[in-house]
């Protein structure tokens, strides 16, 4: 059906949303166009491309994007496709293209600024209205792209708001994914986990910071950490920082959470406060906090160390979580379907046993062999299950609606709650983007 602004209006109430906002095609289609392909959306970090000829493929919204590196270093925010008969440019993942991105089906080279250079036997040519430097010849770029202390975002929007207007304060959690650094860099490790999820790309962001769900669906990971951890003890063995990170799910129970406080902040991003206790006594510990005392001087280290940050979402597409090290992003392919990956970070400086620590948690929480991933990926299959069927139209965000705190243009969770805020403020936002442009 062809939606009105009208119609999308009415599927997003103060405490609930209506169903068809996880399930409707034509929805999904307008979300890609008025949300992904407008709005600042994550590329990727620039040690993903650290090479000049380095590529890395991402998806924006419906559109094929590749990150580069040019040989100037330079980075670039290129479509995917082949000015001349359009074939894919490249198709591995990422990689490296060499001096130049040749293109597999008739030769035509480009430099890794889409800059076209070469067609083989371009007499052929004479006459025509091809020219090698005609704007239609030359792979085009991204409408904006912009990067934030390194980590690259691009807009299919020719106009609109900067990236940094998007991100706000929210960008603290980039800041503190680099500021944590006693070498004032971070990288990328590696590879990232890639999974597509049964479920629409909203029930991703509701999760992260879904307060009331960890103690339930994570409980039995939970029980089975703290289980572990004492027959290590049993043993004279100390167990890993990282098997305490799981315990938390059981030693916390389902309503231990409330005290950790959310924010909503414009444009729809949020924030959930630190709970890990990441500065145990421990030789490890003390190490990594004397690196940064060197790097930066007491003050300014005990300011960054001082950040109450767990968690940062950034709508529409990814989340960060800079104590652990780790970055997840999402890249929609259907209403049913969502891409994701999940990024590992090591922080130059920083002693390897804090990198093997936030490496534990990665693998605990991640990898797939893991049940918290698992549980957490099941759970939104059924939900997805469920929205898909006639068994009730809505979903509820009931829980402390009414109770928000807004303090300038902050939207916070009363102290103590488990508030369903973020969600609530997540889907008011979703429902601004769908509905901004007038008379549709
Ligand atoms: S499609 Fe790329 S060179 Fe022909
Ligand atoms: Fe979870």
């Amino acid at each position: 059906m062809a939606w009105t602004n009208k119609e999308i209006s009415a599927l997003v109430e103060p405490d609930r949303a209506h169903r068809k906002a996880y399930t409707d095609e034509d929805l999904f289609e307008l979300e890609m166009e008025r949300i992904f392909e407008r709005a600042w959306i994550y590329v990727g970090h620039e040690s993903q491309v650290k090479n000049p000829g380095d590529y890395y493929l991402a998806r924006i919204g419906r559109q094929p994007m590749m990150m580069t590196r040019d040989h100037y270093g330079e980075v670039h925010v290129l479509y995917n496709r082949c000015p001349h008969r359009g074939a894919q440019l490249c198709s591995a993942r990422s990689g490296n293209a060499g001096k130049r991105i040749r293109c597999s089906y008739h030769a035509w080279m480009f430099g890794l600024d889409g800059k076209l250079e070469s067609i083989p036997a371009i007499d052929g040519y004479d006459g025509t209205n091809l020219t090698i430097d005609g704007e239609d010849f030359q792979v085009p770029k991204a409408a904006r792209a912009a990067s934030y202390r390194g980590f690259w975002f691009a807009s299919l929007a020719e106009d609109g708001i900067s990236l940094e207007e998007q991100l706000g304060e929210a960008k603290t959690g980039f800041d503190q994914l680099i500021d944590r650094a006693p070498g004032r860099e971070t990288e990328v490790v590696g590879e990232c986990f890639h999974m597509v999820q049964h479920s629409n790309w909203k029930i991703f962001l509701e999760n992260q910071l879904d307060a009331s769900h960890p103690g339930a669906t994570h409980e039995s990971t939970g029980i089975a950490a703290q289980m572990v951890e004492r027959d290590m003890r049993a043993d004279g063995r100390s167990p890993p920082l990282s098997y305490g990170f799981l315990s938390d799910f059981a030693r916390l129970g389902i309503d231990g959470w409330g005290k950790f406080g959310t924010v909503g902040h414009p444009h729809g991003h949020c924030t959930l406060e630190g709970y890990m206790g990441l500065r145990p006594d421990d030789p490890e510990t003390n190490a990594y906090v004397k690196a940064m005392y060197e790097s930066y001087g007491e003050e300014r280290a005990e300011e960054i160390l001082g950040v109450n940050l767990h968690h940062s979402l950034i709508y529409p597409c990814m989340s960060i979580q800079p104590p652990l090290q780790q970055l997840r992003t999402i890249r929609p392919i259907s209403p049913t379907r969502t891409m994701s990956e999940i990024w590992h970070f090591r922080l130059k400086g920083a002693p390897e046993a804090i990198y093997q620590r936030a490496l534990g948690y990665y693998y605990l929480v991640n990898s797939p062999s893991t049940m918290v991933n698992a549980d957490d990926l099941f759970n939104w299959w059924k939900v997805q299950h469920g929205l898909d069927s006639q068994g009730g139209d809505w979903v509820s965000f009931h829980r402390n609606a009414g109770f928000d705190i807004i303090d300038g243009n902050l939207r916070k969770s009363p102290e103590g709650s488990m508030s369903e805020m973020p969600l609530r403020h997540m889907m008011h936002v979703w429902r601004d983007y769908m509905t901004a442009e007038e008379g549709a």
